[in-house]
Formats: structure tokens, sequence, C-alpha cells
């Protein structure tokens, strides 16, 4: 399909699973009249239903689902419709053992949990392939019908025999020959060369762990296996005629899928969202989600679902937090604020047995609609009505962070100048932070996105060059860009090898420096970056240091800051260099966010950005969306306090909340300037 999907409104729902109630038809009917006071216009149905839908191998029962979907239609709810292969029922475990997967020491695991089968298994693809057909057969025209969800939270890997002769089958595709393998993996190293292709193993701690190349192409192996899965699930509905869009949930940070690999796979990203409110400062964890939420939207650079999130307490994190008051409001906006054209939950009403009875539920177990929670819910809705006109808008963003799920594998994995923690994801986000601080809506695109079109391109701890980047950051240079690289990049290429004749490889000449060396720290050292006198950013102040401290020599480049103690005291610890029209910066150690923030705020400052507001209280998040009637700026209070701030005189007029000089403690304000 490859086009933005537009459900002419923002979708107000969530996961439900009715089959729980069939025998109660006084819940289900309570359930639409509290859906109708909630302004619930969407329900994801079928999600974990297989055993009701074919309750024995090849006896389909569809009649209760078709009911429900009747009863959806009449009352104005759409449905997302799921296919049920996240959990399979017990005679297709029983009958056919290979659809249960085979963890990494080589155990076939039982019958049980979710999310564990084989993605392999031939009878497993033909029964999701039977089920799929089927329900796309009988309701993929089903009027209240209006996408698939396909599967649920895909994740994890199989080691079965079957997996093992499929990878190594990948493994021939890429490499042709097993002595470009035993070189692209450095087999020789141990003495662990290979003879031919039916000789790899999957990694295992039981046994290889140590290649590195093995290891990274197991990982990417992996995202393919589950790419070929949801392409195989999305082949039986559009074999049975329906084309809808098609959509998967998502993970926060999930390491084990590369999801950029789905973005032309799915219709429209969609992801699960369950951040840990008031454990942290709610600031915090605003913008830790905030980045998430923009991982999501560019992978496809659209509009995506906020496809779960929890409406009270979840029952599986370490301590079940019920959100404080405003707070569910607070949360479901940012998703909107950040690109997403739905709030929906997980789930619609509670179940009443087994290991999600406590997971909170817009109705829960007393069943009535005057509890805070429902009435929180209910809000929710009520602005979501009001913010249909919002729906498919975009969000143009000037400036980009890079984070590359492949170069985080090889990261994790290598041992190098510190095992303890990197902080790859920390480091990501100090330039992410600064950026948002500074009133810019930022993209977070992985090496293989294009690079042109941003002012400022931020690349942190790319230890792993791939997808030609060393070319495109050069040419995004020479073209005017500006590109800020950091210590410990382009150390190795795709396959995991060390790049020979000096690093960042193929940019040194862009960035006017080698780099020679890097320090690693213990937790309880420091360095400190000292402003160099008249470097022409004009940096005055000191800034601390710590974990990882690289040594480069420079060519063309200018130090900024110097390092202020150790054996390398004097050294740049910030440079600068003038390439072509562009220019690149390079940060030589882990500074601390002050550093980031006076950093970035000087590069905007010297460039052509247009900041959505210069002054951005503490705890305030400004974002904004764009269609072609309005532009939208989004501007949400992460404080539990109500705070003061201005907002500038440019056009823009308050839309919707209240806002009187000040707004109040988890509060939103949405100003809109219309087009003419
Ligand atoms: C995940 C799953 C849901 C449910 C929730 C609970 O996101 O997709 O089925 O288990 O977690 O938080
Ligand atoms: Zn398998």
């Amino acid at each position: 399909m490859n086009e933005q999907i537009r459900f002419g409104k923002m979708l107000h729902g969530g996961d439900y699973n009715p089959e729980q109630w069939l025998d109660s038809p006084e819940i289900l009917k309570k359930d639409i009249e509290y859906f109708k006071k909630a302004k619930i216009n969407e329900v994801s149905m079928g999600i974990f239903s297989w055993a009701v839908l074919e309750p024995e191998e090849g006896r389909y029962e569809f009649d209760w689902m078709e009911k429900l979907l009747d009863l959806m239609q009449e009352n104005g709810i759409s449905v997302l419709l799921a296919t049920p292969s996240g959990a399979r029922p017990k005679w297709m475990a029983d009958k056919y053992p290979e659809v249960l997967r085979v963890d990494e020491n080589r155990n076939r695991i039982f019958f049980g949990e979710r999310h564990n089968h084989c993605y392999t298994s031939p009878i497993y693809r033909e029964k999701v392939y039977q089920m799929n057909y089927e329900l796309a057969k009988r309701f993929g025209h089903h009027p209240a019908v209006i996408g698939w969800h396909l599967s649920n939270e895909y994740g994890g890997e199989c080691h079965c025999p079957l997996c093992q002769k499929e990878f190594q089958n990948w493994l021939k595709q890429r490499y042709q020959s097993i002595d470009v393998l035993n070189k692209a993996w450095a087999t020789t190293f141990w003495s662990h060369t290979y003879q031919n292709f039916e000789q790899i193993e999957s990694p295992s701690r039981r046994g290889e762990h140590g290649v590195h190349g093995l290891n990274l192409d197991w990982k990417r192996f992996v995202t393919e296996r589950t790419v070929d899965f949801v392409k195989h699930e999305t082949k039986a509905v559009r074999d049975a005629g329906s084309d809808l869009p098609v959509m998967i949930n998502m993970m926060y940070y999930y390491n084990g899928l590369n999801y950029h690999k789905f973005k032309d796979v799915v219709d429209i990203v969609t992801w699960d969202n369950y951040p840990t409110w008031h454990k942290e400062a709610e600031p915090v964890t605003a913008m830790d989600t905030a980045m998430q939420h923009d991982i999501m939207r560019s992978i496809q650079k659209r509009p995506f679902l906020l496809m779960e999130s929890c409406p009270s307490a979840t029952n599986w994190q370490s301590v079940s937090k019920l959100k404080k008051p405003g707070m569910l409001k607070a949360a479901s906006l940012q998703a909107i604020a950040h690109g997403s054209d739905s709030v929906q939950y997980f789930q619609l009403r509670q179940s009443r047995g087994a290991f999600e009875k406590f997971h909170g539920a817009v109705i829960d177990h007393y069943g009535g609609d005057d509890t805070r929670v429902f009435q929180e819910v209910c809000e929710v809705g009520k602005w979501l009505e009001q913010l249909e006109e919002m729906a498919g808008s975009l969000t143009h963003a000037q400036v980009a962070v890079i984070y590359d799920w492949e170069n985080r594998w090889a990261l994790e994995d290598a041992a190098g100048p510190r095992n303890e923690n990197l902080f790859y994801k920390g480091t990501v986000e100090k330039s992410y932070f600064a950026f948002r601080k500074q009133g810019l809506d930022v993209d977070v695109i992985d090496m293989e996105q294009e690079l042109e079109g941003y002012q400022i391109v931020a690349a942190p701890m790319l230890y792993l060059f791939r997808a030609n980047f060393q070319q495109k950051a050069e040419a995004y240079v020479r073209n005017g860009g500006k590109l800020i690289l950091t210590y410990w990049s382009g150390i190795v290429d795709d396959t995991d090898l060390c790049y020979l004749g000096g690093t960042p490889n193929g940019l040194m000449e862009v960035a006017g420096l080698r780099s020679e060396e890097i320090d690693g720290l213990y937790d309880w050292e420091g360095n400190e970056g000292v402003s160099v006198e008249g470097n022409s950013l004009n940096f005055t102040k000191t800034y601390r240091c710590e974990h990882l401290c690289e040594l480069v020599k420079t060519t063309s480049a200018e130090a900024l800051l110097v390092y202020g103690k150790d054996f390398y005291a004097g050294k740049p610890a910030l440079t600068r260099n003038h390439y072509q029209a562009g220019e690149c910066y390079e940060i030589c150690a882990d500074f601390e966010q002050d550093f980031y923030d006076d950093f970035y705020k000087k590069l905007v400052k010297n460039s052509n950005i247009t900041v959505l507001m210069k002054e951005i209280p503490y705890g305030v998040e400004v974002t904004s969306r764009e269609n072609e009637k309005a532009v939208y700026r989004i501007v949400q209070n992460f404080n539990c306090n109500r705070i003061e701030i201005e907002f500038p005189k440019d056009g823009f007029e308050v839309w919707l909340g209240s806002y009187d000089g000040t707004i109040a403690g988890f509060d939103t304000v949405i100003l809109r300037k219309q087009k003419q």
C-alpha cells in the first residue's frame, strides 16, 4: 500500500477481549454504553482468540465475532481486527510440536504463555495462513473493520532445526561462498573456521557466541524471519480479498527486532507505550517517552498509532504505580503531540482471571462508570473528539538524531573500552533532549535513512558504519549540512570487522582529525572539557565528562574544548571542522547534558532554523503538527505544578485548553495558526 493511512478521526479505544464474556450479555451491553460515554470509537478484537475461533482443527467458529462486529457497527465503533497468531491453541501444540519454539540451549519449550511459536515451521505458517484467510474472507469487508492488527508484539527467536536450516540458507544468499563468510566474520580467530554453511549454528551461551559477525547476522536474520512472517500473514488477508491496512504493535526500545525493516511491510507503524510514570520526575519520563514516539514516527515519517497504553497501573512492572490525576491525559496527548492518530489502551475491560487480572483497564472489576480512571478516560475522549481535524497531520523536523538498531547490537556485543555500559541510548538522548529543549521537533532516524533536508544531523556513537553512511555523511556536509559525530564512531564495518587505516572510517577528512586512542573511565572517574581561549563558538565554560574519552589528532579541525586532566590534558575534547559548504563537529568524550544544551544552542543560533518557542520552562514540551489547513503547536506541562509561560506573538492562537499566562500541572494547551 505504502501511502498515508487516514482514518478520518483520532482513534480512541484499544484491546477488547469479549470472548471472556460471551456468556454474559449484560456485560457486553454495559461495555457499549460505557464506550459511548467515553467517546471510545475503536476496539482491537481477536488478538488472543484463536482457541475460540478454531476450537478444533479446521472447525471455525466465527458467528460470535460476527455478532460483535455487527454490534460495533451499529454503535459507530470501528474495529481493528486481529490475526490471532500471538498465541495458539493447545490442540495445535499437542498435535504439531514443531510449532513450539526452541530456545538457544536447544530445548523445545512446552505449551503455555504466548509469543512462543516458530516463525519457520511450515505447519504454523499454514495454520496461520488458513486462519487469516478465513477471517479476511468473512470479515474483510465488514463495515466495522478498518484494519488488521497482525498478531501481537512480535518478538523472540527460535533455534529449532528448521530455523537453523533457514539461517544457513540466508547466509548462503548473503555471502555466496564460505570463504567470504569466514573472512567477513574473522573466523580464523580461535580457529573457528567453517568448511561449509551446514556447519553453522545459531549463537548460544552454551556454544559459539564470541564471533561478533555471527551474532550480528543472527540478529539480522531474526528480524528478516519476522518480516517474512508478517508478509506471510499479510498475504493471507490479501489473498482473501482484503486490502485494509495492516499493522503490528511494536515495543519500547525492543532490542530483538530492527523495526526500521518493517517500514514497507506494514501500512502504519503502531506501538505499545508503558512508561513508569512517577518513578522519576515526570519531565524526565516525558522526555524519554517522547524520543520513543519520535523513533516510531520517523520510521515512515508519517502519523503512527499509539496501539496500547495503560489507563491506570500495569501489573508487570516492579511496582504498580497509579497514574496521578491528569497524568493519563498528559501521557495520551503526548502521543498525539508527537504524531499519533490514536490513543488506545490495554485493555478496555479488565480480565477476571489469569495473569493480567490486576492490569489497569478502562472498566475495572467493580464494573461501574463512576471511577476515577473512567472519568479520566472520558476526558481524553473529549479531547480526541475535538482534535479530529488534526488527524493525519504531519511533523516537519528540521533536525535529526541517528539511533541505529544494528549499531546498538554491535556496540553492546563488543568487548571494548567499557564493558559495563557504553550508554548508547543515553548518549543519543543527550543530543535529542538538547534539541527538544530548544523548541525543535526532532526526527530520530537510522543509518539507512536520508540525511538531506535536515539542517543539523547528530550521529552519536555510530560505532558501526553501514548503508554507505560515510558517503552519505560526506555528501551531506559537502552540500552545507552540519554533522555532529562523537567518540567511538566509524570503528567497524557491517560485518563487525575493524576498519584499517584510521577512524572514523571515511570521515577523517570531513571531521579534520583522526581518532588515535580511547580511554575507558571507571564510574568514579571523570575529566573535563575546558574552553579554548578565543574559540570560534565562544565557549567559556568548563564541562564534566565521564565514561569514555577519545584522544584525537587534528589535521584541519579547530579544538573548541580541550581536556583538563590526565596525561591527555590539553588535547582536543570538542572539535569543529569546515568542510566544503558544511561543518563537522566531533564530541570526543561523554559530556554532561549542560554541555549538549549549550552546544546545540550555539549551533541553532548559527543556522537558519526556526524554533517553535524561544524560552521553554523546565518540564514543558513543545511540538508541532501541520496539515493543509493549519499548523498546530502543542504545549504540555509535565510538571505537577502550574507554571508561567509566555507564548510568542507569531500568529498562533490558543485553540484548545486553558491558558491565562500559566498552564496547570500535567495540562496541555494547543495553539493553532490557520493557513489562508
Ligand atoms: C503488552 C501486550 C498486551 C498486554 C500488555 C500489558 O503490551 O501486547 O497483550 O499484555 O502488554 O501491559
Ligand atoms: Zn524454529
